[in-house]
Parts: structure tokens; sequence; C-alpha cells
């Protein structure tokens, strides 16, 4: 039977090449951080434990996505990855293998890791390595009669070694017992003076050990993450994914380069989506649904043949099948449409929810109210939900007219098939169906100009 493995996942390195304020592996790739990819990749082998070596604390914020059965384990002095992997390597038994991944090393993948446990079968150790066009900022594998002798830092390669095409990943498979008598070995006797984990690879072969190297699925799978350039290419790498399995799969992408997705997308049939749209979190759109140009959709759920127009943003929101949204509609936060809604240019809508066949189509603002079915609202019409401490709530009935240039004073309730006149300032609950108007009786002035203006000192 095979041993049972255990995972380390280094995430305390300073990351000063990021140049920024935040813990390298907390960067977002794709809507997620870099870590957590790295996390789900390690719970996919449902190793026995998992250990995430961290050394600011922001980095453990991540720990509420997974359960309590990764350990995170702090390194106060990054004094290298030798030090790292030694004081997560004492949390774990002797007879177990220890598997070694880097937290910024996304796309590792469960694939790969297979092939290195193989490999381990027939060796002391086995490592993942690979050859690449520019091996700078990596390790270098040495060879000697082709079997590999020892890795040298980048920082550490004389003029000949730098031009060794082959690279470590840092990630490798061993056995606990001689991964902790390797690593109490390690010494910091070099430029950066760091504790290097690469340097048990020459220690085990000094003592004649067999170590074996196997490839990635993928050369793309071991490209770590040290810089912001680094980063936006392996972004770039998963949008080109994500984008080519999309277009397989049927949703019609109009500009390929210009579509984002930081999420999950989950589709019907027949989708059709303009250039500039960003998709964020979870997204569902259903069958004939179309979205304009230049449009950002977070965490929603559109239903079938819904068309969204251009430059229209929706955030937390569910919609209903055939309607029509946009252009430049912004549906903040908790909306609920029903089907056949329509909403147009310049209407923001919060914690709302909007009933079949109810229309909102030109500059409004509606904010925790529950609008009806088959109201029609009109241009330029609010609710004024906040009085600067609370928010109140509208209660608009089915059928409604409400004229342009309405001002809904919440809380208040409007009685179903009621019309408000243009202009109105309702402020009282409307309990039976009426026309409501209080629209101020219009002055006329006769031979009045703007220079007779008679300003008061
Ligand atoms: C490392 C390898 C290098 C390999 C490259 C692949 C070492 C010494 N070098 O170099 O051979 O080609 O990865 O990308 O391992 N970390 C800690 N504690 C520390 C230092 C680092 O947890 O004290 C973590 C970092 O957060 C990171 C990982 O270890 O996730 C690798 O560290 P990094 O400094 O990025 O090493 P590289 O220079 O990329
Ligand atoms: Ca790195």
């Amino acid at each position: 039977m095979s041993k049972k493995t255990s995972v380390i996942i280094l995430a305390a390195g300073k990351g000063s090449r990021m140049k920024s304020n935040r813990p390298k592996v907390l960067h977002d790739l794709g809507g997620k951080t870099i870590l957590e990819y790295v996390i789900n990749t390690a719970q996919s082998i449902k190793p026995k434990k998992i250990i995430i070596v961290y050394h600011d604390k922001k980095t453990t914020t991540l720990s509420k996505h997974f359960n309590s059965s990764i350990e995170w384990l702090v390194q106060k002095k990054q004094e290298g990855t030798g030090q790292a992997i030694l004081l997560a390597s004492k949390k774990i038994l002797d007879d177990e293998n220890v598997l070694v991944l880097y937290g910024d090393m996304p796309f590792i993948s469960k694939a790969s890791i297979n092939k290195l446990k193989n490999c381990k079968k027939t060796a002391k150790i086995s490592i993942l390595t690979t050859k690449i066009k520019n091996p700078d900022g990596y390790g270098r594998v040495l060879r000697k009669n082709g079997k590999v002798r020892a890795i040298v830092e980048e920082f550490e390669t004389n003029h000949q070694q730098k031009k060794i095409k082959e690279v470590y990943s840092g990630i490798f498979l061993a056995n606990n017992y001689d991964l902790k008598r390797w690593l109490k070995q390690v010494t910091n006797n070099n430029s950066k003076k760091e504790f290097y984990a690469t340097d048990i690879i020459f220690l085990a072969y000094c003592e004649g050990n067999i170590i074996k190297t196997t490839e990635p699925m993928s050369s793309e799978e071991i490209l770590g993450i040290n810089n912001k350039l680094q980063l936006s290419i392996l972004e770039n790498i998963l949008q080109e994914k994500q984008i080519k399995q999309l277009l397989i799969n049927g949703v019609m992408l109009k500009d390929p380069t210009h579509f984002i997705l930081r999420g999950r997308l989950k589709y019907g049939n027949n989708v059709e989506i303009e250039t500039g749209v960003v998709l964020e979190k979870d997204v569902f759109l259903g069958d004939n649904v179309t979205i304009g140009v230049g449009c950002i959709i977070k965490n929603s759920i559109i239903d079938s043949n819904t068309n969204i127009q251009a430059y229209t943003i929706i955030e937390d929101t569910k919609i209903g099948k055939n309607c029509i949204i946009g252009p430049f509609a912004h549906l903040r936060t908790k909306n609920i449409l029903h089907n056949n809604v329509q909403i147009g240019n310049f209407v923001e809508i919060k914690e709302s929810i909007i009933k079949t066949k109810s229309k909102i189509k030109h500059l409004s603002y509606i904010g925790n109210s529950e609008i009806g079915s088959k109201v029609n609202i009109g241009a330029g019409s609010i609710t004024c939900n906040y009085d600067g401490f609370k928010k109140f709530k509208t209660i608009v009935g089915d059928n409604v007219f409400i004229g342009s240039n309405t001002e809904l004073i919440a809380p208040i309730k409007i009685a179903d098939n009621s019309t408000i006149a243009a202009g109105t300032t309702l402020m009282k609950d409307i309990n039976e169906p009426s026309l409501v108007y209080n629209i101020k009786t219009q002055k006329h002035k006769k031979n009045w100009t703007r220079s007779n203006r008679n300003y008061q000192k």
C-alpha cells in the first residue's frame, strides 16, 4: 500500500518583487487569490494533512473559505524556503511522504502531482522540472552523466550554468524522515543568506540516492508569480483558456480579446456577449441572453431571452425572462426582477423587487422598494428612501402609473391601480385606487426678463 501523503504549501515569502502592500499570494488571478488555486489542487489529491506556511497574518483570512482541516503555520522570520519547509515538516509523521507546493505557482495540476507520485515509487525523492526557453529567475537543474546532481539558484549561477534550460519548479515529493534530515544540514552560506530548500537535492545526491525528475503535463503549470508582469501573463493564459472553452461550448463572444471572466459562468444555449464585457464571481446567463457592449455583471442570474443593453452594471441581482435592461442601467445589489420587466437608461435600482411587465425606463432611482406588476414609473421619478439615518420601504401596488418627476417619500404604500400625476411629491399612503396630484399652480408673469430680477441684499 502506498504511503500517506501530507502537503506543505509555502506562502510566507517576502514577495518584495511584487512591490505591493498585500501578501503576494493574496493577489487576484481570475477572481480568486493565487493561493486558493494551490490549496484547491492540494485538496484534490486528498492528502492526510495540508500545512500552509505564512508570514503575514492577512494570509490567514483565506481560512474562512476552507474547512478547518488546513493547518496555518507562521514563519516569523522569512529565512528561506528550506527553513519554511523544516518548520512544517516537524508537524508531520516521519513515515509519511511530503509533497511541497509553492503558493505562488497556481497552475500546478493534480495530473502532474500524480506523475510525481508515480516517479517517487522508484526514487528517494522525485522532483518536477521542465525545459523552458527563458529560464531567468528559476533554479537550474545540474546533471552529471544524465543524473540530477544539484539545483543551483539563479542568484548563485555562474556564466555556464545560466545557459541551462532545464529549470526546477521547487515542487517535490520525499519521505518526511529524509526530508528533515536533509533540511537540518542546509546552511545559509550563500549570496542571499537564505536557507534554500533546493540544497537538499545535492545532499540527497551525495548520499547516493536516486533522484527522479518528471515534467508537468504542461510547462505553464510551473510558471511562478514573483512580480506583476508575471501575474498579468498568468491572467492572460487563464483568460485565453476560459475564452476558448466558452467559444467551443457555444457561447458567442463577439470580441474574445476584450472579454474578462473573473469567476464562474454557467450558461444556456445561444448566449451572445458583445465586446468589453466583464463577468465576476458566479454568473448565470439563460438561453438566448444577449449582453451588450461594456457591461459589468457580478454574481447575478439572468434568465432566458433577456437582453442586457450596453454599459449596464448588474450586481447581486436576479433577472427574469424576456426583460430588457439598459443601456446605462445600474442594478445595485439584492434586486429581484420578474419576467418581462423593462429598465432603461440612467436608472439605478437597489434592494428592490420589480414584478412582471413593469417599466422604469428613464432617469430613476428605486431603492428598498417593492414595485407591483404592470407598473409604469415615469422619467425622473425617484424613491426618497433614506433620511440620513435609516432606509425606508416603498411599496407600489399592481397596475400603478407614476408620472414623470415624482418623489415617493418612504415609508410609503400606493394601492393597486392608482395614478400619480407628474411632478407629485408623495408623502402619505394611498390606500385605495386614486388619482393623486399636488402640482403647484403654475404662475405666469408677463413682460419679465432676467435683467429685471430683483435680488434682496
Ligand atoms: C524558488 C526556488 C527555485 C525555483 C522557483 C520556481 C528556492 C530557494 N528556489 O525560487 O529553485 O526555480 O522557486 O518558481 O526554493 N517562501 C516562504 N518562506 C520563505 C521564502 C519563501 O514561505 O522564507 C515561499 C514564497 O512565499 C513562495 C515560495 O516559497 O511561495 C518560493 O519562494 P520565492 O522567493 O518566490 O522563490 P523563487 O525565487 O521563485
Ligand atoms: Ca517564486
